[in-house]
């Protein structure tokens, strides 16, 4: 269908950094299937693993055990809480049972995990109206109807996905607009404004999902108080935070979660993952409190495909590569290196054509003055992959372990392109 603007060049390979198209063409790649690609193009040591576990069992479906699932999970939650070891809010307080503070659901993608989060929230939103615990007047209307507590708060330049659920709470009228109506109770607030907070928040919100660091929206950051007064005011209505990490979590930001940027006050109760969790097959998941965990029954939700044991096996290899501090720092070394050279390279145009350079670690972002897409159309000539984001900005996602070398290569070509483009106004 024809849902894709695409360049006509088709790729058939890669390796690290690069792609290569079937005229042989080489590319660095600057968007790594965005953001998905975070060990890089034909990894020797995922397709080994890929081609054993893929002689062994692919899948098995949720009717049964397998060995990859429950081991992915657990790895995704010890690697978590390894964070705030003496945590006390949303995922990082311990349950006084001795059990995990957090458990894991496997999707598909991003989408997928968002849709689980928004459905598990609404559960959680009819138990505490039922339990009564929130102050008396709103207790005994959402008593009397615990399908009142529903509503759900998501912000400005917030992207969460495309199937009903996220799209809802997605404030794009390019995506929205076609589809609706929508599911109803949801409300957009506007990101990083803590003073609306109060008034969009209450005691009918089931729950409050939001991207620590904006993706497709344009590589914004959520200030501290920002979060911190989030999580507060869902604590105070009996709300849940969702973060939806699928963009910036996994290593992007140079921490394990871009969440973990952050002091502990600002945790979330579910966090959502994807894109690189399994560098390329497909997979999502949700982080889950044990508080909300405890809450979803068998049966209440499910899919075919998530948790299969291909897809968790190769999460398992990725996040022993990701959750390692040199990774890590090299993620935040190369990010750093990645905004010198930009800042040197662009200086003549920032305040001009530039509006602004903005991200951390491995998800930055250029803003430009106007549409930047000619800039990408000719990076692309040039053998650099670039990708847009909201509010004329070109996202820079580059595989986490590319090297600096490649890493002052892009910038070099990014500069080249910003010069011709605004210097001559005309392509080479
Ligand atoms: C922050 C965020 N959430 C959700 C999604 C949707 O993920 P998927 O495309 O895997 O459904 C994306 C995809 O770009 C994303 O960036």
């Amino acid at each position: 269908m024809n849902t894709y603007a695409r360049p006509s060049l088709v790729l058939s390979h890669g390796k690290g950094s690069y792609l290569y198209d079937t005229d042989g063409k080489e590319y660095l790649d600057f968007t790594a299937g965005i953001s998905v690609m975070a060990l890089g193009h034909g990894n020797s040591e995922i397709a080994a693993v890929i081609s054993d576990q893929a002689s062994k069992l692919v899948h098995c479906s949720n009717l049964y055990h397998n060995i990859w699932a429950p081991q992915l999970a657990s790895d995704i939650v010890e690697a978590t809480m390894a964070a705030y070891p003496h945590g006390t809010q949303g995922i990082y307080a311990k349950p006084a049972s001795g059990k995990s503070p957090a458990q894991v659901f496997f999707s598909n993608s991003g989408t997928e995990a968002n849709e689980g989060a928004l459905k598990f929230a609404r559960k959680y939103g009819k138990h505490v109206a039922e339990s009564g615990v929130l102050g008396r007047g709103t207790s005994e209307a959402l008593r009397g109807d615990p399908n009142l507590k529903c509503n759900i708060v998501s912000f400005t330049n917030g992207f969460h996905g495309r199937t009903m659920g996220a799209l809802s709470v997605t404030a794009n009228p390019k995506y929205q607009k076609p589809f609706t109506p929508l599911i109803p109770g949801v409300q957009t607030a506007k990101f990083n404004a803590s003073s609306q907070i109060g008034a969009f928040v209450d005691e009918r919100t089931c729950a409050v999902i939001v991207e620590p660091i904006q993706g497709e929206g344009g590589i914004h950051a959520a200030q501290i108080d920002f979060l911190r007064a989030l999580r507060h005011r869902c604590d105070q209505v009996g709300a849940l935070l969702i973060y939806d990490e699928i963009q910036c979590g996994l290593g992007r930001s140079g921490k394990l979660w871009a969440h973990q940027l952050y002091p502990e006050d600002c945790s979330p109760d579910m966090l959502t993952m994807a894109k690189p969790l399994a560098n390329g097959i497909p997979i999502g998941a949700i982080l889950v409190s044990d508080k909300v965990a405890g809450l979803i029954k068998v049966g209440e939700h499910g899919t075919t495909f998530g948790g299969n044991p291909l897809a968790c096996r190769v999460g398992c290899t990725v996040l022993s590569h990701i959750t390692k501090p040199e990774f890590l720092k090299h993620v935040q070394d190369a990010g750093l290196l990645l905004e010198q050279e930009l800042q040197q390279a662009l200086a003549p145009f920032v305040g001009k054509q530039v509006v602004e350079l903005r991200g951390g670690g491995l998800l930055r972002g250029i803003q430009f003055s106007s549409d930047p897409t000619p800039i990408i159309d000719l990076a692309r000539d040039r053998g650099l992959l670039l990708v847009g984001a909201g509010g004329n900005t070109v996202r820079l996602v580059p595989p986490l372990n590319i090297s600096f070398a490649d890493i002052k290569r892009g910038a070099s070509i990014i500069a080249d392109c910003v010069n011709c483009h605004f210097s001559r106004g005309q392509h080479p």
